[in-house]
C-alpha cells in the first residue's frame, strides 16, 4: 500500500476498515489494534456517531474526589485525569474546608454571549445606533430560533453593539445576551447568531462575517469561597506560605498560568468525567484572568483578622446538563448521576468549589513540602511493583525508599531482599 495520509472518502468506511488502514499505515500489530478497539462502556457504534473518523476509543481513569461539603451540601465528585495525585490532593484539600463549614458558591445567570461581526459600513457610530433601536427584532428574530428554551425560561434576552479599532478597520460587534438555562449553548447560540445576521446586514449595510458564541463568559460566572482554619492548614506558617503564594501569582503572570493550571486541573477533570467541554472552560478561565490587561489569578488566598485561611475564586462556566456529550456519553451520564447536580447553575458552583480546593491543594504543598514528595511516593510505588515487590511489601517498599530520597531499581530490590529474608 501507499504510504499516504492524503486519504479520499476515509471518513465514509466503517471504524474497522479505518483501522486496517491506520495498521498498515503505522505499522501497528493486531494487539494494538485489538487494544483500540476493546471499547468497554463506549461502544464502537457511539463512539463513531460522536466524532469523525473514528478508529478507537481513549480510556482514562475515573476517580471519586471525596470530603466536598458545598452550601452545606455533600458531593462526591467524578474526576477523569491522567495525572496522580489530582484526585487525592482535592480529598484532602475539601477535608480541611470542611472543618471550617466547607465552601460556599454563588453563580449569574447561565448568560451566554453571541458575537456577530459586520465589516464596511460607512458610518459605523450610524450603525451601532440602528442596531440598539432594532433590539426586539433582533431578540424576537433569535428567539424565533429556539422555542424549546425560551418556553424554559431562556432564550435571547438583551443585546449590544460595539466599535472595535482593528488592523483592518473599524468594525461593528453585535452581541447577543441568551440565557440557555441548562444548557452549555454553543448550539443554541450559533443558531440564533447566524439567523439574525440578515437583519444586522440590512440594518447597517455592512458585510457579516463571523457569527459565533465567545467563550469569554463573562455574564456567566461561577463562584466559591471558604475559610479553612489555621489548624486544619498546618498552622501560621503554612498560611502566610500559601498568602505569599497567591500574591506571587498574582502580580507575576508566569507564576499565576500554573496557579491557574492547578485548578484547572480539578475544573477540567470533572468536566471531562461529565462530557462537557473542556476547551471552552479553559479558553474562558484564561481569558477571564488578562480581562483586565494583565494576566493574573483566578483565585485568591487571604489571612483572616483570627489567622485562619480564607480563600475565592472567580471564573467564567459554560456547562450543561443537557446536549451534546454530556447525555449520550454513557460514563458522562454516570458521572452527573454521582454528582447529582439538578441545574447548570448548581453544576458550575460545584466546579468552582472544586477548582479552589484543587488549588488550595497545590499551593499548600507547595508553600510546605513541596509537590515532590507527594509524586516522589507514587513514582516510588510504581518502582517497588517493578522491582518485584509483593503486594503486601510494596508500601514499606516504596516508604523506605521516599526516606531515603534513593528512588531506584537496585535499592527497591535490596529492600524486599532485606523484607523477605526477615520475614
Ligand atoms: C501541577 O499539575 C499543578 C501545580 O503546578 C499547580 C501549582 O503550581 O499551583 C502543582
Amino acid at each position: 500500500m501507499e504510504r499516504s495520509s492524503l486519504i479520499s472518502g476515509f471518513y465514509k468506511l466503517t471504524a474497522k476498515e479505518r483501522l486496517r488502514y491506520v495498521k498498515e499505515f503505522a505499522n501497528l500489530s493486531e494487539e494494538e489494534c485489538d487494544l483500540l478497539q476493546d471499547t468497554g462502556s463506549l461502544p464502537l457504534s457511539l463512539a463513531d456517531r460522536m466524532i469523525e473518523n473514528v478508529v478507537g476509543v481513549f480510556p482514562l481513569p475515573m476517580g471519586i474526589a471525596v470530603n466536598f461539603l458545598i452550601n452545606d451540601v455533600d458531593y462526591l465528585v467524578p474526576m477523569v485525569i491522567e495525572e496522580p495525585s489530582v484526585v487525592a490532593a482535592a480529598s484532602y484539600a475539601a477535608k480541611m474546608v470542611r472543618d471550617g463549614g466547607g465552601f460556599h458558591t454563588s453563580s449569574t445567570p447561565p448568560i451566554m454571549i453571541g458575537q456577530i461581526q459586520a465589516v464596511g459600513m460607512k458610518d459605523p457610530e450610524v450603525a451601532r445606533q440602528r442596531i440598539l433601536e432594532a433590539k426586539e427584532l433582533i431578540l424576537k428574530n433569535a428567539n424565533d430560533q429556539d422555542p424549546v428554551l425560551v418556553s424554559a425560561g431562556g432564550g435571547a434576552k438583551n443585546i449590544d453593539a460595539k466599535i472595535i479599532d482593528t488592523t483592518v478597520g473599524s468594525m461593528l460587534i453585535t452581541e447577543l445576551y441568551v440565557d440557555c438555562r441548562d444548557a452549555m449553548g454553543a448550539n443554541a447560540v450559533n443558531t440564533m447568531a447566524e439567523a439574525v445576521a440578515p437583519i444586522i446586514e440590512h440594518l447597517t449595510g455592512g458585510r457579516v462575517y463571523l457569527r459565533i458564541i465567545s467563550n469569554l463568559a463573562t455574564k456567566r460566572l461561577a463562584r466559591a469561597h471558604c475559610i479553612v482554619p489555621q489548624e486544619s492548614v498546618g498552622g501560621e506558617e503554612v498560611v502566610d506560605g500559601i498568602v505569599y503564594a497567591s500574591a506571587f501569582a498574582e502580580a507575576d503572570p508566569y507564576r499565576a498560568a500554573t496557579h491557574n493550571k492547578g485548578a484547572m486541573n480539578g475544573i477540567i477533570a470533572v468536566i471531562l468525567a461529565t462530557g462537557n467541554d473542556h476547551r471552552a472552560i479553559e479558553a474562558g478561565a484564561h481569558a477571564y484572568a488578562a480581562l483586565k490587561g494583565k494576566y493574573t489569578t483566578i483565585s485568591k488566598w487571604e489571612k483572616t483578622e483570627k489567622g485562619d485561611l480564607r480563600g475565592s475564586i472567580e471564573l467564567p462556566m459554560a456547562v450543561g446538563l443537557i446536549g451534546g456529550a454530556v447525555k449520550t456519553h454513557p460514563i458522562a451520564r454516570i458521572a452527573m448521576k454521582i454528582l447529582g447536580v439538578k441545574t447548570a447553575n448548581e453544576f458550575a458552583e460545584v466546579l468552582a468549589a472544586v477548582g479552589l480546593a484543587q488549588n488550595l491543594a497545590a499551593l499548600r504543598a507547595l508553600a510546605h513540602e513541596g509537590i515532590q514528595r507527594g509524586h516522589m511516593s507514587l513514582h516510588a510505588r510504581n518502582i517497588a511493583v517493578a522491582a518485584g515487590a509483593p503486594e503486601d511489601i510494596v508500601n514499606l517498599v516504596a516508604e523506605r525508599m521516599v526516606k531515603e530520597r534513593k528512588i531506584r531499581m537496585d535499592r527497591a530490590k535490596e529492600i524486599i531482599e532485606e523484607l523477605i529474608a526477615a520475614d
